[in-house]
């Protein structure tokens, strides 16, 4: 066992703290002589600043030294101190520095860190804390093999890689950021804002050991105390998610190698002919001219230009991938992007700061990294897409390769021997350097060194890509991008990357879902039949099922498999594809709406039953099943072979979704049928949940009748909202261009509110209602005193053809 003396290592506190506006300062003076990796800083300051009643924000820095810090805005801190705050904070120096934040109400010590000594010195931070149990979520991006983890020393590195997804592996994003589950059910949420390489390793104590190999050890805690609030005050404080337009709700195809636009074409018309419901249709790599950036391939894919306009006239959409790397090899005057680029000095430099650092990715030749937290960056890269969108009327953007990946370790001239390129720590990550795969630490962007900017590549892309996307299209924006940081989820979706085709990767799937809403990136789903290697016709059937309840459902194959699209199989796979995606259209008026509250009020999308049912034990290891908001439960076949799924159900009143047949059980395990073709899916009483009739795409389904679902709970009672716009408008929400329902059913008796504009208000009608759990058979049913037809089976109640605008507020 090895560990730090506390009477010999560390920092001791000069003095006493020092009481501040909202907080406190604390001078540490380093009291070990003996180093670690060197160069240790002798004064740190500690700041604690009591951020809002439920946050609390502890940063230890150089005391007089500036050091790099992540520019990102974290947002919400009260003017003044908080009256009441959720948490007190205490000081020791017994016989080293350690503090501990307390949860006021109960006393849980939620940080403790006298588990190990303070260290702070150049190129390694590193801080341990006790925590209050072994119930924790979050850490990314890895490919979790469990949603909770099991604090058997295991380690997660981050820092941005491109690598598919292997248990263990840093992947594509970095998220320093986990929810603990306290023992009375309360949660809290833990940041490290930080970008450098890091990694965390889970210890029995229970304990965190957390590490970085630069910056300033920058901690905020979020004290819920219910885990959908740990989320909405970490998603409030780092940017809410942004509003997706409709559109992109739709289902999306997508893969790697079509290689000609006829096979484009054909795939398109399959989907069609078995009116598949689609929205999107993707651009990878192969419509470029030899992966060329805002070039395409006037040979294989003559006409795309056309094509495009045909699939927006017939109500779908088309996004085009882009990669940073700019070939820089063309001969002068004929590759405009890298002219420019090039003039306007955008690129990421070699450790000189003139010269443009060169790597290998897709295009022909040596290319060039784009420099995004550079403002004449932003300029280039929007007057590009902006121009290019003349050529191509793409409706959204995909960025890929931003971590930045790099075919060769660094740059084509390797990477010099100093400091920055070979810290004297590597954190817990793949290769066996940190220029593996990417860039060189020591190349130069505007912000700083790579070595403290690796982390926000995609981020900072992302930011400036939602920019160029709304210059290009005019409308409500759509970036996918597949490097993630703290923040991202503002401005991008996310998928997970490259999966295979596997049964494993399938189930893997639904904890990075889970996962990154939790991260602030609701808007998440992983490549449905799988990337890599020949997808099976059973386990594309289930991830179709599976796929289809992603916010992101997006069926995507790499180069040179099997097709798998939903219409390659024949006619019987394309049926139950059909259906399946019917369902999804069918709630994505509630998936709207689960949207536009994670916009404005932070919350999480996709949800572990953990945190719907806070008190139910059972509940918190469970990650084969995920909920969309409060009111639905998906339990996905995720096994080969099986034709029923054993699903938990907590204690509530549950209907099948696809029947209105109640659940006999509760607060228990039950075996659910579901045969190839079908997905559990289980609505929770107390809930009303908005839908509307489902059509081959969103711009015909968007003009169908709504519908309701009402699930009764044990009183009889269900509540319920819905956010309605035009779909693809900029800033609906703060233009007003929008509506608001509330729907309350209680007593026999449903009424609504309406409120916001009344154009939108008009154009909507309320075609059908589901009650279910009616207990004894309705005499009769009036919508508005008017009486009107319905039928009883299974104790629901189904009310079709009701017609009523909903100008107004109605009642049922
Ligand atoms: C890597 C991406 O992860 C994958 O989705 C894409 O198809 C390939 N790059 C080619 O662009």
């Amino acid at each position: 066992m090895c560990y730090f003396q506390n009477d010999q290592y560390g920092y001791s506190m000069q003095g006493t703290p020092v009481a501040t506006y909202n907080g406190y300062r604390v001078t540490l003076n380093r009291i070990h002589t003996s180093t670690l990796f060197g160069d240790d800083v002798d004064t740190v300051t500690l700041d604690v600043t009591f951020d809002t009643q439920s946050r609390i924000h502890i940063k230890f820095y150089d005391s007089s030294e500036d050091r790099f810090e992540v520019p990102l805005t974290i947002n919400g801190a009260d003017p003044s101190p908080p009256s009441n705050p959720l948490y007190d904070i205490q000081f020791f120096n017994d016989p080293s520095f350690y503090f501990k934040v307390i949860r006021q109400s109960t006393g849980a010590v939620l940080l403790d860190t006298s588990l190990g000594g303070l260290t702070f010195s150049n190129q390694f931070l590193q801080i341990a804390t006790r925590v209050p149990t072994k119930t924790m979520y979050g850490f990314g991006e890895q490919e979790h093999q469990t949603l909770a983890h099991t604090f058997e020393w295991e380690s997660f590195g981050m820092y941005a890689r491109d690598q598919p997804p292997d248990p263990g592996a840093n992947l594509y994003g970095t998220h320093p950021f986990y929810v603990s589950v306290e023992d009375d059910g309360k949660s809290h949420g833990v940041l490290f804002l930080n970008s450098n390489a890091q990694d965390v390793t889970l210890t029995p104590a229970p304990g965190v050991v957390y590490r970085t190999i630069g910056g300033v050890l920058d901690m905020y805690v979020f004290l819920g105390p219910e885990p959908n609030s740990v989320i909405e005050q970490y998603n409030t404080a780092i940017g809410t998610p942004f509003m997706p337009p409709y559109w992109s709700l739709g289902f999306q195809l997508c893969r790697y190698g079509y290689g000609s636009l006829d096979v484009v074409k054909a795939t398109v018309a399959r989907m069609d002919a078995y009116d598949i419901p689609m929205d999107v249709q993707y651009g990878d790599i192969d419509y470029m001219d030899e992966r060329r950036d805002f070039t395409y391939d006037h040979t294989n894919y003559a006409g795309l230009p056309d094509y495009v306009k045909q699939l927006q006239s017939g109500g779908k959409h088309y996004i085009i991938i882009l990669d940073p790397c700019i070939t820089e090899d063309d001969p002068a005057g004929t590759y405009p992007p890298y002219d420019i680029g090039a003039s306007m000095n955008v690129f990421v430099t070699e450790s000189d700061g003139v010269t443009p650092a060169s790597g290998r990715v897709w295009p022909p030749g040596q290319c060039a990294f784009p420099d995004y937290t550079n403002p004449d960056t932003e300029t280039w890269w929007t007057d590009q897409c902006v121009d290019f969108h003349k050529t191509i009327n793409f409706d959204g953007l995909w960025i890929d390769m931003n971590e930045p990946a790099n075919f060769v370790a660094g740059s084509t001239s390797g990477c010099a021997t100093n400091a920055l390129n070979n810290p004297p720590y590597k954190p817990k990550i793949w290769g066996d350097i940190l220029a593996d795969k990417t860039m060189c630490p020591d190349h130069l962007h505007k912000l700083g060194n790579h070595y403290d900017v690796h982390n926000l590549y995609g981020w900072s892309q992302s930011n400036v890509t939602i920019l160029s996307a709304t210059a290009a299209t005019g409308k409500r924006p759509f970036v996918v991008s597949r490097s993630t940081y703290v923040g991202s989820g503002q401005w991008a979706a996310h998928w997970l990357g490259d999966n295979n085709s596997d049964w494993h990767d399938l189930k893997m799937s639904v904890i990075g879902m889970l996962e990154f809403n939790m991260f602030g990136i609701p808007y998440v789903g992983a490549d449905i039949c799988g990337f890599n290697g020949d997808a099976q016709e059973e386990l594309c059937d289930r991830w179709m099922e599976l796929g289809a309840f992603y916010p992101f459902s997006r069926n995507h194959n790499g180069l040179g498999y099997k097709e798998q699209d939903p219409a390659a199989w024949g006619d019987a796979f394309a049926a139950r594809s059909r259906a399946v995606l019917r369902t999804r259209y069918t709630l994505l008026p509630y998936l709207y709406e689960l949207f536009y509250t994670a916009h404005t009020a932070g919350t999480g999308i996709v949800r572990p039953l953990s945190f719907e049912f806070i008190n139910d034990v059972n509940t918190i290891t469970i990650d084969e099943q995920f909920m969309w908001g409060p009111a639905l439960l998906f339990s996905p076949v995720l096994y080969q072979g099986e034709t029923s799924v054993s699903a938990y159900f907590p204690d509530a009143r549950w209907y099948d979704y696809a029947n209105g047949v109640e659940l006999g059980t509760r607060g228990n395990v039950a075996s659910i049928s579901a045969p190839i073709g079908t997905i559990p899916i289980h609505v929770r009483g107390g809930y009303v949940i908005p839908t509307q009739e489902p059509a081959s795409n969103t711009e015909l389904s968007r003009k169908n009748p709504f519908g309701l679902i009402i699930a009764l709970d044990d009183s009889g009672s269900a509540v319920g909202q819905m956010y309605w716009d035009q779909g693809d408008t900029l800033n609906p929400i703060l233009s007003g261009q929008h509506a608001l329902f509330t729907f309350s059913a209680q007593n026999n008796k449903l009424t609504t509110s309406a409120s916001g504009s009344s154009s939108i208000m008009s154009s909507m009608t309320m075609g059908s209602l589901r009650i279910m759990g009616v207990s004894s058979s309705p005499q009769s049913v009036t919508v508005n005193g008017v009486s009107k037809s319905f039928t009883v089976s299974n104790s629901q109640v189904t009310v079709s053809n009701i017609n009523v605008v909903m100008s107004g507020s109605f009642e049922v």
